[in-house]
């Protein structure tokens, strides 16, 4: 497919579960799905057993990896109501060790019925714990909001993985996703950490796209990954046709970057297990 990633590299957790990655900012159309499709293809293509679960009632990281809606039967919302196994959601995607579990749009309406289930903050939890050994890394693809869902999923996470479009308004609402962040490790979830910062969507010809850069620098120092992903055509072509970037033009920048991206997170996933 394309050229392996030169480092191998251990799963992280000790007991050999895998570890879980929420890509979540409240912020709409900033990449959380286009980081999770393409870094989830990048790590797969590393040999490592990755699943995307989503969670977002728009299901454009299933689109994305070619699972259209009539062809969805399993769903995450399913799991959250508690009327599957998770093991039964999991489907594998053309992408040799990438699977997923699809979503669905009655996940619009899942907030509001959970609202008194038992352990609602916990439902995804609890519910992929039987399959955290089929898999090295599970990254969750989070919508655009600080709503039940995405609880859900830090409940669910060893750290979370937020991406941010270098534009005017990236920096806003960010305090309210990282109060937010250190609130559930208070309240319910104390292993919560902030994996790291990337920064997406950047156009060097853009003055503003440097500056933005360096603010967010400024305030999540080493956070921020090194690497920073373009803004590029080829990406933002690929969903169209069901594919990740990486499958659809390896070559372009876009697909580089993510290359980059998956080597540095391994990395930094190899000194946190250290
Ligand atoms: N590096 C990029 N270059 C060009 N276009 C991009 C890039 N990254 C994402 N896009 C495009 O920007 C749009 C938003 O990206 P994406 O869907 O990944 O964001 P999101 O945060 O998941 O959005 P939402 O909040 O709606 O879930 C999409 O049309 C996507 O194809
Ligand atoms: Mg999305």
């Amino acid at each position: 497919m394309f050229a392996k990633l030169p480092d191998k590299i251990v799963t992280p957790n000790k007991d050999g579960s895998a570890r879980v990655l929420a890509i979540a900012n409240q912020k709409g159309g900033v990449g959380k799905t286009t980081t999770a499709v393409n870094l989830a293809t990048a790590m797969a293509a590393c040999d490592k057993r990755v699943l995307i679960i989503d969670i977002d009632a728009q299901g454009n990281a299933s689109t994305g990896l070619g699972l259209e809606a009539p062809n969805r039967k399993i769903t995450s919302y399913d799991l959250l109501i508690g009327r599957n196994n998770a093991s039964e959601a999991v489907v594998k995607t053309s992408i040799p060790n990438l699977s997923l579990i699809p979503s669905s749009v009655d996940l619009s309406g899942a907030e509001i019925e959970l609202i008194d289930a038992d352990r609602r903050e916990y439902r995804l939890k609890d519910t992929i714990k039987t399959i955290l050994h089929d898999f090295d890394y599970i990254l969750i693809d989070c919508p655009p909001a600080l709503g039940l869902l995405t609880l859900n999923a830090f409940c669910a996470s060893d750290a979370v993985l937020v991406p941010l479009q270098c534009e005017f308004y990236a920096l806003e609402g960010l305090s309210h996703l990282i109060r937010t962040i250190e609130r559930v490790k208070r309240a319910f979830n104390p292993r919560l950490e902030i994996q790291g910062v990337v920064l997406t969507m950047y156009d060097k010809r853009n003055n503003l796209s440097d500056m933005v850069a360096a603010d967010v620098r400024d305030y999540f120092g080493d956070k921020v990954y090194e690497t920073v992903i373009p803004r590029n055509v080829r990406v933002s072509e690929a969903p169209s046709h069901g594919k990740p970037v990486l499958l659809y033009d390896v070559n372009c920048r876009g697909s580089q970057a993510y290359i980059h991206l998956a080597s540095e997170i391994l990395k930094r996933e190899r000194r946190l297990s250290a």
